[in-house]
């Protein structure tokens, strides 16, 4: 790992492969692991573009031989599983224990680690990985995170053409900002492991957010009346169906909307990992306000300065 010496005295640059490197917390973790002069390698499904300081490498996560290609000469690899289904994860374990690198896990908060079974199929999964893991031996360092504030990305589309945002209504939960879970990652696959705790970590932002909260919190950032309207669970499902999501998918997260229950746990784990506090949904949707619709001209609140709401990226 990255203190241990190389030959001729020289430092030995860590090789991390990546997963899930287009999503939200994946395109963190690339950033920050290459600030960190780390050597990159991503295993996507489409290559976003050439990028000179990351080796992209095309394949499947489910696929045996893509990740086996992808684990080549690599010293630690970050690992979602950003399916429904945890029994493909098997093979591609044994492709780990095969080249046996330092594994992160990132699964969920919402385990109960007392439960016979998970609230919802989506935690339900994580656990099932987790246990994987361990079966495995992979000895993994596993960091269990929050709903993250990310999520606030799918109301983009709402928030074009109306002032509220309609879905499911979730349970007041911490919800954390990807950017801390990436440090929090990187942290992970580059502190030497005598330093890190057994884990799991557990990863929440500061304050227990409902989904009214946060909406009302990304409504201050844009400065505009945003509301939150709690659908019906079968208004809630034809609304994310027509909005494209596949229907296992729909299922999941109307389960998780019924069935998981709040959480008010906040930890210090983020500080610990990172060395810096968790940063509020306040903090996130203000630094994420240009990705979401303006104000309506005639709805902008003029401000001293005469601008229009804060956009910093
Ligand atoms: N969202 C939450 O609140 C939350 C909370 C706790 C834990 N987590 C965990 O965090 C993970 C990452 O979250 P996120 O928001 O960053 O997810 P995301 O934005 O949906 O990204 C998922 C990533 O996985 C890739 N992917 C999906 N299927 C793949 C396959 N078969 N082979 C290779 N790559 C594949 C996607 O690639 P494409 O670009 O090709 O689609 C994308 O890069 C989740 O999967 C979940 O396990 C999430």
């Amino acid at each position: 790992m990255p203190d241990t010496p190389g030959p001729a005295g020289s430092r030995h640059r860590p090789s991390i492969l990546v997963t899930g490197a287009t999503g939200n917390v994946g395109r963190e973790v690339v950033d920050r692991l290459v600030a960190l002069d780390t050597h990159v390698r991503c295993l996507v499904r489409r290559s976003p573009g050439p990028r000179p300081d990351v080796d992209w490498l095309v394949g499947d996560l489910t696929d045996p031989a893509d990740v086996r290609a992808a684990l080549h000469g690599m010293d630690a690899v970050f690992l979602i599983w950003p399916l429904l289904d945890a029994s493909p994860a098997r093979k591609i374990l044994a492709e780990l224990v095969r080249t046996s690198p330092r594994v992160v896990y990132l699964s969920s908060t919402a385990i109960d680690d007392s439960a016979p079974q998970q609230s919802d199929p989506i935690v339900q999964v994580h656990a099932e990985v987790e246990a994987l893991l361990d079966e495995a031996g992979l000895d993994p360092i596993v960091l269990r995170s929050d709903t993250l504030a990310s999520n606030a990305r799918g109301w983009v589309a709402q928030l074009r053409v109306t002032d509220e945002v309609a879905g499911p209504d979730v349970p007041r939960t911490p919800v954390v900002d990807e950017r801390d879970v990436a440090r929090a990652v990187a942290a992970a696959l580059l502190t030497p492991r005598a330093h890190l705790d057994d884990g799991p970590y557990l990863l929440t932002g500061p304050e227990a957010l409902t989904r009214a909260e946060q909406v009302g919190r990304l409504g201050a950032a844009l400065q505009r009346p945003l509301r939150f309207r709690p659908l019906p669970v079968d208004q809630a499902r034809a609304r994310m169906l027509t909005d494209g999501r596949p229907q296992p998918l729909v299922e999941a997260l109307i389960a998780a909307s019924t069935q998981r229950p709040a959480s008010t746990r906040i930890t210090d784990h983020l500080q610990r990992l990172t060395g810096r506090p968790a940063t509020t949904f306040a903090t996130w949707a203000i630094e994420h306000a240009a990705e979401f619709p303006a104000p309506a001209p005639s709805r902008a609140t003029p401000t001293a300065r005469g601008g229009g709401p804060a956009r910093r990226r």
